[in-house]
């Protein structure tokens, strides 16, 4: 493939990637899912650690995340606000969770979810390729203990970097971005 179109192939399937809020209800193969997470593992990563982790969930761990969601924005906003965020929740087709290890320095910490990150928006971008939006989300609930153990993963050895949410599109939110001069600055 020419230099040209392959750019434009590779600027267009970033550009056109959105966080998707609204899904159709079927679930994507997992043969989709394996083909993201095997891109993702191409991310760079100092010092080759390779801090990802991907947890597919199935039926109950995806409700068990549910209840648990529900629970705490219970008790924080009571049982209507629960059983609303149950309800879209709900609607969420696929759950996966991605971590990275944990139990270096400051700064290895630091650049093993820099690392993650990129694996993410790497999973996210092959999905996307294939139809499939997705959405991170770093929810308190991905923040709690009793999370940890719905995935069966020790906190002191794995930190969560996010849930992503994906499926089919139902629509594509509009987004913008501030203008490359904005952003940029160029030194002597
Ligand atoms: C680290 C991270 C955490 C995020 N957490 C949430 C979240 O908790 N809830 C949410 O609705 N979106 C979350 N998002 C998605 C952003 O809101 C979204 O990327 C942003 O609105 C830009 O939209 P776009 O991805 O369509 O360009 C998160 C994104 C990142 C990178």
């Amino acid at each position: 493939m020419p230099t040209s179109e392959r750019s434009r192939l590779v600027a267009d399937l970033i550009r056109s990637r959105r966080s998707v809020d609204r899904f159709r209800p079927e679930l994507p193969p997992r043969e989709a899912l394996l083909a993201a997470i095997d891109s993702a593992r191409w991310a760079p990563n100092h010092r080759l650690t390779e801090p990802w982790h991907f947890y597919l969930c199935g039926p109950e761990t995806r409700q068990a995340i549910i209840d648990l969601n529900a629970e705490l924005v219970g008790a924080q906003q009571g049982p209507a606000a629960a059983e609303k965020k149950r309800a879209r929740w709900s609607q969420m087709p696929g759950y996966l969770v991605v971590t990275y290890d944990i139990g270096g320095d400051e700064l290895r910490e630091r650049e093993d979810y820099a690392a993650t990150a990129c694996a993410i928006q790497n999973l996210a971008l092959q999905l996307w390729s294939m139809g499939i939006g997705s959405k991170w989300t770093t929810g308190a609930v991905t923040r709690d203990r009793r999370f940890y153990d719905l995935i069966w993963v020790d906190p002191q050895q794995q930190r969560v970097a996010g849930l992503l949410w994906y499926g089919y599109p139902l629509e594509l939110p509009d987004a913008s971005r501030r203008p490359v001069e904005a952003i940029t600055t160029d030194l002597p």
